[in-house]
């Protein structure tokens, strides 16, 4: 899977579906199950080592991750997210990360909140020959500045800012796009003008709870597996993971407290 492979499916009218993701064996499952594009997001802060925001992922963890997921999907489209602080203190700083993804955690492109400041990190980013996934609409690393997370572009001023921001982006030298928590008509009127300036190749639009007319929906993957204690309406659960791994837990507790498991005897035998 490739970001041609995205622009085809876009072109065709045919939606592409993406998980995040951060670890090999399950990225293998999903692979096996069909999805061949992940997010390696920065909300591992949350789901794997239990932040309250994704502000606390850091490059290195990042990277980690990202090389994993690789491992686990050797074949898929990979998006890499660059982390709080690893594109916001300058522009040279934040080329050697996107590049680090690429050379060092073998990601197809990476993406990055933006609003129209990063217009010349956008440009510059592409110049280096990365593909850059524009991020707008609700952007979770603004947490702070915004005391909460909150959807985005719901009055008519703030739905033509998206809509500005995201020309911008594609302007700039943008990918992709990924539009997070905005009303339909909001990524309607996003998608309609999302075309290279030059060549007229469509730029693929990915929606994160951004309306069903998205060229493609990413959700976080814990959500549908049914491991969140609490999940956004646009990610219902399509399994029970959580529970049947509670369940699993409780077996194995059981088996070995009443003296179950290996009654019959050990496995190895001793050889002499
Ligand atoms: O980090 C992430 O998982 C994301 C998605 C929720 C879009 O950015």
């Amino acid at each position: 899977m490739t970001l041609r492979d995205w622009r085809k499916w876009a072109e065709a009218g045919q939606t592409f579906a993406m998980l995040t993701c951060y670890d090999a064996t399950t990225a293998k499952w999903l692979w096996r199950g069909g999805v061949s594009s992940f997010l390696v997001g920065d909300t591992a802060a949350q789901l794997i080592l239990g932040h309250d925001s994704t502000l606390p992922a850091k490059m290195p963890f990042m990277l980690e991750l990202t090389a994993a997921v690789r491992r686990g999907a050797p074949n898929a489209l990979i998006m890499a997210d660059m982390p709080f602080g690893s594109y916001q203190a300058d522009e040279a700083e934040a080329v050697r990360n996107a590049i680090a993804f690429m050379q060092d955690a073998g990601a197809d492109c990476v993406k990055l909140e933006v609003d129209g400041s990063a217009a010349s990190l956008v440009e510059k980013l592409a110049q280096a020959g990365v593909p850059v996934v524009a991020h707008i609409g609700s952007r979770p690393q603004q947490v702070r500045v915004d005391g909460g997370y909150k959807a985005a572009g719901r009055s008519k001023r703030d739905a033509d800012v998206l809509v500005d921001t995201a020309q911008l982006m594609i302007a700039m030298g943008a990918t992709a796009l990924l539009v997070e928590a905005v009303p339909d008509e909001v990524s309607q009127r996003i998608m309609e003008k999302a075309r290279h300036p030059r060549t007229g190749e469509r730029i693929p639009v990915v929606g994160c709870g951004a309306g069903p007319g998205c060229d493609g929906h990413v959700v976080v993957l814990q959500d549908v597996l049914g491991m969140s204690d609490w999940q956004p309406p646009f990610a219902p659960p399509l399994a029970q993971l959580g529970q049947a791994i509670q369940d699993a837990a409780s077996k194995w507790c059981k088996q070995v407290e009443s003296g179950q498991y290996l009654a019959e005897g050990g496995v190895y035998r001793s050889k002499d």
